[in-house]
C-alpha cells in the first residue's frame, strides 16, 4: 500500500500557514509545521487539524520546534526568515535570512534526505542556492518559489486586462524573483492565443510594469509584511507536481549548468517538476532583447550570491 506522502514547512507565518492550510484541506498529505516560536506551530496546526473533520480531509497535521518532527519528509517547503516592510526589497532580506536558512539547511538534511525542497524565503534564488549548499542535497531536489507566483500575477493582470477568465491565461515568466524578472509576453498566451496579438504593445509593457512591483504593490497596501495567499497558491501547485509525479512544466529556480548561458547559479526558468524533483529544464529560445533581460536577471542573482560567497 502506498504510504501517505508527508509535507513539512518550516516558518509556520503567513506563507508556511497558508500553505499548511491548502494542504490539510486537499487531504493530499499529512503536514508538520515547524517554526522556533514555541507554541505557535502547535496551535495553528491544531486549528487546522480540528478543521479536517469540515473539509472530510485525513491529513494528519502537527506542529513542533523540533527538527526531529520533520523527519521523513516527500517535501520540505521553506519559509522561515523575516518578510518585506514598506520601501524594503526582497534583497534587503538577505544577510538576515541567509543566517535563518543555513541553520534551516543544517536542521533538515539529516531526518528527510530523500526529500525534494522548495524554497520560498526571499530572496529566493539565493535561499534556494544556500539550502543546496547546507543540505549537500543534489541540486534537482532543491528548487525555489517564484516564478509560478510571477506568473500568476501576470496572468491576473492579463485577464483583468482583456476581461477574461484568468485560467485561460498561460502567462511565462524567466529570470530571478527580483525587480529584474522578465515577463516573457511573446510565450504568453490565452487560450493558445499570443498576447501579443490581444494587446497593445504599450498596455503590455505596464502590465509587465506592475508585474516587476507586484510583491511590492501589496506591500504597499499590507504595510506590516508581504503576500501570502498567492504564494501559498503557487507553492502548493509545485508541492503537487511533485508529490504526484505530475511531469508538469512549471516556473521554478533551478541550478542551472549551462543553460541559458549561465553556469552554477539559482535562476527562474521553466521546469518539468516530478519526484524527482527538477526532472528537466526548458530551453525556450529567446531573442537578443529577451536574452539580455535573462542575463541581467541572472547578474542581480549573482551579485547576492558573490556577497554571500557560497
Ligand atoms: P512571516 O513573518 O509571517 O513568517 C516567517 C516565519 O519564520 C515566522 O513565523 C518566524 O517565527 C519563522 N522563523 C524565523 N526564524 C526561523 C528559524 N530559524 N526557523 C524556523 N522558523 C523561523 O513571513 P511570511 O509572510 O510567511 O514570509 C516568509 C518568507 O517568504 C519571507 O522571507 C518572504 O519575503 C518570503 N516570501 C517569498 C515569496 C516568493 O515568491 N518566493 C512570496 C511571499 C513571501
Ligand atoms: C512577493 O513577491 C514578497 O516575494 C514576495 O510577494
Amino acid at each position: 500500500m502506498k504510504k501517505k506522502f508527508k509535507v513539512s514547512i518550516i516558518g509556520a507565518g503567513h506563507v508556511g500557514a497558508s500553505t499548511a492550510q491548502l494542504l490539510a484541506h486537499s487531504g493530499i498529505s499529512d503536514v508538520v509545521l515547524f517554526d522556533v516560536v514555541e507554541g505557535m506551530p502547535q496551535g495553528k496546526a491544531l486549528d487546522l487539524s480540528e478543521a479536517c473533520p469540515l473539509w472530510n480531509s485525513s491529513s494528519s497535521v502537527t506542529g513542533t520546534n523540533d527538527y526531529a518532527g520533520t523527519a521523513g519528509s516527500d517535501v520540505i517547503v521553506v519559509t522561515a526568515g523575516m518578510a518585506r516592510k514598506p520601501g524594503m526589497s526582497r534583497d534587503d532580506l538577505l544577510k538576515t535570512n541567509a543566517e535563518i536558512i543555513s541553520a534551516v539547511g543544517l536542521g533538515i538534511a539529516k531526518g528527510s534526505p530523500d526529500a525534494v525542497i522548495i524554497a520560498v524565503t526571499n530572496p529566493m534564488d539565493v535561499m534556494a542556492h544556500l539550502l543546496f549548499k547546507t543540505t549537500g542535497f543534489p541540486h534537482h531536489r532543491v528548487m525555489g518559489m517564484g516564478g509560478v507566483l510571477d506568473a500568476a500575477r501576470f496572468g491576473t493582470f492579463i485577464a483583468l486586462e482583456l476581461n477574461c477568465s484568468p485560467g485561460s491565461v498561460n502567462a511565462v515568466i524567466l529570470g530571478g524573483h527580483g525587480d529584474q524578472m522578465v515577463p516573457m509576453p511573446r510565450f504568453t498566451t490565452v487560450n493558445g492565443i499570443p498576447v501579443t496579438e490581444l494587446i497593445p504593445e504599450d498596455r503590455i509593457e505596464a502590465i509587465v510594469e506592475r508585474t516587476r512591483g507586484g510583491g511590492a504593490e501589496i506591500v504597499s497596501l499590507l504595510k506590516t509584511g508581504s503576500a501570502y495567499y498567492a504564494p501559498a497558491a503557487a507553492t502548493f501547485q509545485m508541492i503537487k507536481a511533485i508529490l504526484f509525479d505530475e511531469k508538469r512544466p512549471l516556473p521554478a529556480a533551478c541550478f542551472l549548468t549551462g543553460q541559458y548561458g549561465v553556469e552554477g547559479l539559482y535562476v527562474g526558468v521553466p521546469a518539468i517538476l516530478g519526484s524527482g524533483g527538477v526532472e528537466k529544464i526548458i530551453e525556450l529560445k529567446l531573442n537578443d532583447k529577451e536574452h539580455e533581460a535573462f542575463t541581467k536577471s541572472a547578474a542581480a542573482v549573482s551579485a547576492l550570491v558573490k556577497i554571500l560567497n557560497i
